[in-house]
């Protein structure tokens, strides 16, 4: 009976060796780990997150350097037609809104300077003085009024009787 004892101690004393063991083993596994990481995010040679800022970089440059570029006769950054004037309308009309809403209008001589002098009156729109022939016309070139309305009247017929 004593004998029996003594074993069962002795077994119990492995048991908590063994588990002691184990929890200093994952101590040191996650000490590792911590190291690890805290070292791949500070070294600034392998470090993630300067890799991820770079990459957000990118694409502002390529954007900045491509700014005059001419795609099939449209101005890429604004979408305006190449013609002359385009570049003193792109200086004088896209600092308050986008290249799209004049984009958007399409009117006679008449109606696009009675635009400029409503954002001149109301909108803060700067005095365009001698830009200002060139970038009407260069907008009534482009952009006049659409074409809209019935069709031209039919003419020369030769029409038939429906009935002999
Ligand atoms: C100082 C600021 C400013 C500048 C510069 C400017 N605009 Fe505007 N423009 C405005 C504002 C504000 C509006 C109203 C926007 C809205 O309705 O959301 C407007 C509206 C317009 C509209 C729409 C008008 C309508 O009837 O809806 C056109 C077209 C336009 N601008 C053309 C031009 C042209 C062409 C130029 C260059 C000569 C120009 N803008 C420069 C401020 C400006």
């Amino acid at each position: 009976m004593k004998k029996n004892q003594e074993s069962s101690k002795s077994q119990l004393e492995k048991t908590f060796r063994l588990a002691y063991a184990l929890i200093l083993s994952m101590l040191v596994l996650v000490l590792f780990l911590t190291a690890s990481t805290i070292y791949l995010i500070t070294d600034p040679s392998l470090s993630l997150l300067r890799r991820f800022e770079a990459s957000a970089e990118e694409p502002e440059a390529s954007v900045s350097e491509n700014t005059d570029l001419i795609e099939n006769g449209i101005h890429v950054e604004t979408g305006f037609i190449d013609a002359p004037g385009m570049m003193v309308t792109i200086q004088n009309c896209t600092n308050c809104h986008s290249s799209k809403l004049v984009i958007a209008n399409r009117m006679n001589e008449e109606r696009w300077i009675q635009t400029i002098r409503w954002m001149q009156e109301t909108q803060n729109l700067w005095d365009l003085g001698e830009n200002e022939k060139i970038i009407v016309d260069y907008l009534v070139t482009n952009y006049p009024p659409k074409k809209v309305g019935r069709r031209a009247n039919l003419q020369e017929i030769e029409w038939y009787p429906l009935e002999e």
